[in-house]
């Protein structure tokens, strides 16, 4: 039994784990962060968004390389793939955030704990380190931060190698043939993109009858057209009825309405959601429920039915974004420390890495429908963008929700080069409840793809210039 007693233990090293121990720890409580993983950061760092967002980026440049260059007088020899390198950037991009957080855990005095914690009873946490035997602590308080892994399904069992999940098609260490893709949500049109970029013919099939789930349906199908004229075929209102592996390659028989149809590729990626993950935690000793989804109850303040017991991120109910759970650790360090921890839901973004980006904030049109809650729409193209065409990349369109009668922002959607940067601006609006015309009214260097904020804030009240 270790004899080290600690204000605050969190099991989990992700971006909600990790940052509540930081903040904890800059609040003056005693704390550690119990993480298995050889280094932090968890699946965000170390397989989530870091590296698919360098395997995106490195895979961009291939294409522009490729497809665009010529147009801007720029003639190369041969574009040639080294992926082996590719891969190798991506893992030292890796290597580089999760040590710097291993960094600022020393320099807030945050104890990293390495090994499996599981709940003994409130306030006491077992740990069972990569060897040797498990040591107990103790805690005032603990926070469950423990994340979510991918769905795996009965009719697509991973062997890794032929069906794989997100993991898995991080590290191809060949391009693809064909990749069949089940699953048009974010990670599906991410992987998909990245490795049809590098020469995979991409085919991504999609039970729902449009991708990307409870998106804007305009945006999500503006997104769907460039996709297209990428190369990636889609097969929508389709379901996977079962994926078999033959030698080297694997058969998605799938099922439209009444339907059969075949797929043959030689990778086929599961990208059906990720489920919360608390095997082993020990919830069931301590009397802690779960939900119909399998996640973890909490009230406004974190909190699960057993007082001293937290929980964040992923593992509760929410979008699972890095930013909302890191926001929520946050706020719980805050309330833990007798402060006022505060999350504002209505402002999270949310961003899908293609090229074009999309990234939204607020209400969709048809949730505001759905609501009743009148509406004015202010649209923008990129077309009509200054920096836009400068760029030679003027896909996409801006539009902008607004409260009928107050003016409101409710709601902001966006397809285009940088949209995952440009939408900051909007939920910064967002936090402090500005109306389309505080955006429209604020000046927009010029030439800036952040002007079509301005023009689509300007339309909302029919007086855009530039269109
Ligand atoms: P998702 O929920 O975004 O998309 C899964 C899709 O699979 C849905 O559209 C669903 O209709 C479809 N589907 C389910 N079963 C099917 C079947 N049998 N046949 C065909 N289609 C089927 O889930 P995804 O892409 O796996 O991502 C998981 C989570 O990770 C998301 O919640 C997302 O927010 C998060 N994430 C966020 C990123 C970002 O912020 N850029 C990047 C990657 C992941």
């Amino acid at each position: 039994m270790s004899t080290v007693s600690y204000d605050l233990l969190v099991i989990g090293g992700g971006p909600g784990g990790y940052v509540a121990a930081i903040r904890a720890a800059q609040l003056g409580l005693k704390t550690a962060c119990i993480e298995l993983a050889p280094t932090l950061g968890g699946t965000c760092l170390n397989v989530g968004c870091i590296p698919s967002k360098a395997l995106l980026e490195s895979s961009h440049h291939f294409w522009r390389a490729q497809y665009e260059f010529a147009e801007h007088g720029i003639t190369c020899g041969k574009i040639q793939l080294d992926l082996e390198r590719m891969l190798h950037r991506k893992d030292e991009v890796v290597k580089g955030i999760t040590a710097g957080i291993a960094f600022l855990f020393q320099k807030n005095k945050v104890d990293w704990i390495r090994g499996t914690g599981s709940l003994v009873e409130a306030g006491v946490v077992e740990v069972q380190p990569p060897s040797g035997a498990p040591m107990r602590y103790h805690a005032r308080q603990i926070l469950l931060a423990t994340g979510s892994r991918p769905i795996e399904i009965p009719i697509a069992k991973f062997d890794h190698t032929h069906i794989v999940n997100s993991t898995d098609a991080l590290q191809f260490t060949q391009v693809p043939k064909h990749l069949i893709v089940i699953g048009g949500g974010v990670i599906g049109l991410e992987l998909g993109s990245v490795w049809g970029r590098l020469g995979a013919k991409v085919t991504v099939v999609e039970a729902l009858d449009g991708i990307l789930g409870v998106t804007d349906t305009q945006t999500a199908s503006f997104l769907q057209k460039q996709l297209l004229k990428q190369g990636m075929t889609f097969h929508l209102a389709t379901k996977l009825e079962q994926a078999t592996v033959k030698g080297n390659t694997v058969i998605a028989r799938c099922k439209k309405g009444t339907e059969s149809i075949e797929i043959e590729g030689d990778k086929l990626l599961v990208a059906v959601g990720r489920r919360a993950y608390t095997h082993g935690l020990g919830l069931d000793k301590l009397g802690i429920a779960l939900d119909p989804a399998g996640r973890i109850p909490v009230d406004a303040h974190f909190a699960t039915a057993v007082p001293g017991v937290f929980a964040i991120g992923d593992v509760i109910a929410g979008p699972m974004l890095a930013h909302k759970a890191e926001e929520e650790g946050v706020a719980v360090a805050e309330f833990l420390a007798g402060k006022n921890g505060h999350v504002n839901y209505e402002a999270l973004p949310s961003i899908i890495y293609t090229w074009p980006e999309v990234a939204t904030v607020g209400k969709s049109e048809e949730q505001l429908k759905k609501e009743g809650i009148p509406y004015r729409v202010g649209k923008f193209y990129f077309k009509a963008n200054g920096r836009a065409k400068a760029m030679g990349d003027a896909e996409g369109v801006a539009k902008l929700l607004a409260h009928r009668d107050t003016d409101r922002l409710l709601g902001a959607h966006l397809v285009g080069p940088w949209a995952s940067e440009m939408i900051a601006e909007i939920a910064m609006a967002f936090e402090f409840g500005a109306s389309a015309e505080d955006v429209a009214r604020a000046v927009h260097a010029h030439p800036t793809l952040a002007e079509i904020w301005k023009e689509a804030a300007l339309a909302v009240d029919q007086r855009s210039l530039h269109s």
